[in-house]
């Protein structure tokens, strides 16, 4: 693998690989020294067109696990600001010599144009891409569905036959759009469930199944129900008429959160909008795996930082192996 663009372009194999290896990190976040050495050396760069929180942190964290050097740069307060291209901050990354880079951008395609433009010979994450796809995200919710539905020894395994309903914004949700695909790959059956005005005017390409009626999924007793955050910054018209009525109609509340089968699980990839989408009820219900969702999110980006970095083919020649003892530079 030499970058992570997008769950549609991902095979099974290689998803279910990922999978494995963030088990292994997994492992090591349980030890007392949760650091390994595999990257020393190399140099990490997080480059965050776009606010984030949780995704920036969890990417540092990775990073630094493995031993990488990390560079942040966000593009407030940066020369971008003044009206650098992309192009002219790719090549100074690269000047810099970075091995990868993780990038977050409000246009979609901006981390595909990185991989492919030849302005930096870096391996590219994409940490989330305009209304695109943000595959890390779905990688840690399989990864987090797999390991609560099947257990800890899920190593190899799929969600072959796991229904998961996905209910709010998918209009404007990469994280939808990167769960749909990623999940169809794994064999799970997904069931999206929203307003009329915030489904994409057409999915009839999606595999997925579509509904309007948050009552009926829940009746459906789903294994997963996955509440996306209203995103207000990407609105610029009015998609339901008030917050109040969005609550009352597709929000998972305290009455729907126990309706549910005894072993659903409840996601929210965050940040949450308590008692909009969601009620603090079914934040904070033992079904709810957001906080495992964010631990999680650590070992899979570790995984994915590893598998692109570390000693792998990269442009059909093998890098450079460590010195036998250790590499001290
Ligand atoms: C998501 C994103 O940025 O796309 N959040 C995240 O990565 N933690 C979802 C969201 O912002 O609603």
């Amino acid at each position: 693998m030499r970058h992570l663009l997008s769950t549609k372009t991902l095979s099974r194999d290689d998803a279910i690989t990922l999978l494995d290896v963030a088990e292994d990190m997994a492992d090591v976040q349980e030890r007392e020294v949760k650091k390994l050495p595999t990257l020393r050396g190399k140099t990490v760069v997080n480059l965050f067109f776009e606010d984030s929180t949780r995704t920036r942190i969890s990417f540092e964290a990775a990073a630094k696990r493995l031993s990488a050097d990390v560079i942040n740069f966000s593009a407030k307060g940066s020369s971008v600001s003044k009206g650098e291209s992309l192009k002219d901050t790719a090549q100074t990354l690269a000047a810099m010599g970075a091995d990868a880079v993780v990038v977050r951008h409000s246009a979609s395609g901006a981390p595909q144009t990185l991989a492919t433009s030849g302005w930096i010979d870096a391996g590219v994450l994409n940490a989330g891409d305009g209304m695109h796809e943000h595959p890390t995200q779905a990688l840690l919710d399989a990864f987090t569905m797999r390991r609560r539905l099947h257990g800890r020894g899920s190593r190899g395994r799929d969600l072959d036959g796991v229904s998961v309903t996905i209910v709010g914004d998918i209009l404007h949700s990469r994280v939808a759009r990167s769960n749909v695909w990623l999940l169809q790959t794994l064999g799970a059956d997904v069931r999206l469930v929203a307003p009329p005005t915030l489904l994409p005017v057409d999915v009839s390409g999606w595999p997925a199944t579509i509904g309007y009626d948050l009552d009926s999924a829940i009746d459906a007793r789903p294994d997963v129900v996955m509440m996306l955050r209203i995103q207000g910054e990407r609105m610029h018209a009015a998609y339901f008429p008030t917050e109040r009525e969005y609550a009352r109609r597709w929000g998972l509340d305290e009455e729907r959160l126990a309706r549910l089968g005894a072993d659903s699980i409840v996601m929210h990839p965050g940040p949450m909008n308590r008692g909009l989408e969601i009620s603090a009820a079914a934040a904070d219900s033992p079904r709810s795996t957001v906080r495992e969702q964010v631990a999680n999110g650590v070992s899979v980006r570790m995984a994915a930082l590893y598998l692109l970095l570390s000693g792998g083919d990269r442009d059909g020649q093998k890098t450079r192996e460590e010195p036998a003892d250790g590499g001290a530079r």
